[in-house]
């Protein structure tokens, strides 16, 4: 028996579906265009739904290990300088049994989600850029810009925000830029900013602008502030020069903020600048035998830190979807009948949820901006009452938390 899987993007999805399906009988194999893992990037707030999933490979509790578990969340007004609202979350992660923000490096999870998928023996190419998807028959192949191609039953695009995969389905569309930028780094944390017994994350509304803080150790922190921008800024998430980064500095509107800020970023040792996009949620997100997962499917603004989550939600419920296929045990291949059922129940489960929370990221990035002292203020009064939260908010926050499944996993 052999179901082979192309996998296009060795980021986050593209790793752990990689192993969900060897974990289950299938043959993946991976396809990055990169020519290593990119160490780019801050940082990823991995959250329940998350390690929930990894806890089927045996990989949550090296996830835990990298990372930092913030326990309470701060947030103040720049306007008043009062705290609007504080949150222990430590409550609701010894409910759900993990930790509810955990903190971790960006190119730290990636490099173990990549040795994990190495050590397990899946296949990943690099150098292989996606440029087209052809389907004949029963089989499906992928067409790299270096003239070869790799065929298989089934295709994944897990190649994120600019994927050639849903250029190739569904016609080229470029990404939505939201009109924001983030400028972000990491930092040692200022002695007024540790909280050894309970870790603490905090965030800043002021006019035009937002500042967010974390810990990512004891003694380090990652930060970020938003901004307007009506120039679209590159997201490559890279690393910028010290000269870039005193300009940077130079120009924030929050570089002399008060409680603790002008510090952290005085001390940046890392510093980047990214614009932020996303794309419209399609209506479908299968053609055939080919079908998208994570960013592809559906990127996302960072302010609800979703992206990472849901691509692995994703990779959970179509790898379950596909092990319940009527001639999954009968048929060497998979047919094209057992795939257009998985893919087709799979988008149905995961459509509306992700399209309500990239819209929730879009509006918690306007409130990030919001100019003028009479509207912060409205702003003001509305996060001090608990963040403007409607009871349908707070239900989606609940299913979001509680992933892709409560009790057992069903794979
Ligand atoms: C460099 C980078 C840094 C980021 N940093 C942060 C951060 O600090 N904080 C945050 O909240 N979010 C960040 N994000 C976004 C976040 O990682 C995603 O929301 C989340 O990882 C979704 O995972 P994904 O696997 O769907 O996509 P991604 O993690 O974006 O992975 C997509 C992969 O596909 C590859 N790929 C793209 N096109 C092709 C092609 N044509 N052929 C073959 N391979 C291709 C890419 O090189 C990449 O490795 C970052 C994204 C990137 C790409
Ligand atoms: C740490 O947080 C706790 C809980 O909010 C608080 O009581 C304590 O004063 C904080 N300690 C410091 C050093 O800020």
């Amino acid at each position: 028996m052999s179901k082979s899987v192309i996998i296009i993007g060795c980021g986050i999805a593209g790793p752990v579906l990689a192993m969900l399906l060897k974990h289950k009988g299938f043959d993946p194999v991976i396809y990055e265009r990169h020519t290593e893992i990119q160490s780019a990037g801050l940082i990823l707030g991995v959250s329940p739904q998350t390690l929930k999933v990894l806890n089927i490979l045996g990989l949550a509790e090296g996830a835990i290990a990298l990372g930092h578990q913030v326990q309470q969340l701060v947030t103040r007004s720049q306007l008043t300088q009062e705290i609007l609202g504080s949150r222990d979350v430590s409550p609701i992660s010894q409910k759900l049994g993990w930790p509810m923000v955990l903190v971790v490096k960006r190119t730290l999870y990636c490099q173990y989600l990549y040795d994990s998928a190495v050590g397990r023996g899946i296949p990943v190419y690099f150098g292989k850029k996606v440029v087209g998807v052809d389907e004949s028959g029963d089989r499906v192949s992928a067409v790299f810009e270096d003239g070869t191609s790799a065929e298989g039953d089934l295709l994944v695009g897990c190649d994120g925000l600019h994927s050639a995969v849903r250029n190739a389905l569904f016609g080229k569309e470029d990404p939505r830029y939201m009109g924001l930028v983030q400028i972000g780094g990491f930092s040692p944390t200022p002695e007024s900013l540790r909280n050894d017994s309970k870790p603490t994350g905090f965030q800043i509304y002021g006019d035009g602008a937002h500042f967010i803080g974390m810990p990512v150790s004891d003694t380090e922190m990652v930060w970020a502030t938003t901004l307007p921008s009506p120039n679209e800024a590159k997201e490559d998430w890279q690393r910028r020069s010290p000269e870039e980064t005193r300009d940077m500095i130079n120009g924030l509107p929050v570089s002399r903020w008060e409680n603790g800020v002008e510090e952290v970023i005085r001390g940046t040792t890392f510093i980047t600048r990214y614009g932020l996009y996303d794309r419209p949620v399609l209506d479908t997100w299968h053609k055939g035998r080919s079908v998208l997962v994570g960013d592809a499917a559906h990127p996302t603004s960072p302010h609800m830190g979703q992206g990472a989550n849901q691509a692995l939600e994703d990779c959970y419920h179509l790898v379950r979807l596909l092990c319940k296929s009527p001639n999954l045990h009968t048929s060497d291949r998979l047919t094209s009948s057992d795939i257009e059922t998985a893919l087709t129940q799979y988008e149905h489960l995961r459509i509306d949820i992700v399209k309500k929370t990239v819209a929730l990221a879009a509006e918690e990035g306007n409130r990030r901006v919001i100019s003028g002292r009479k509207a912060c203020e409205e702003r003001d009064e509305m996060l001090r009452n608990g963040g403007g939260s409607n009871p349908e908010r707070l239900k989606l926050q609940m299913e979001l938390i509680q992933g892709p499944f409560v009790g057992e996993s069903e794979i």
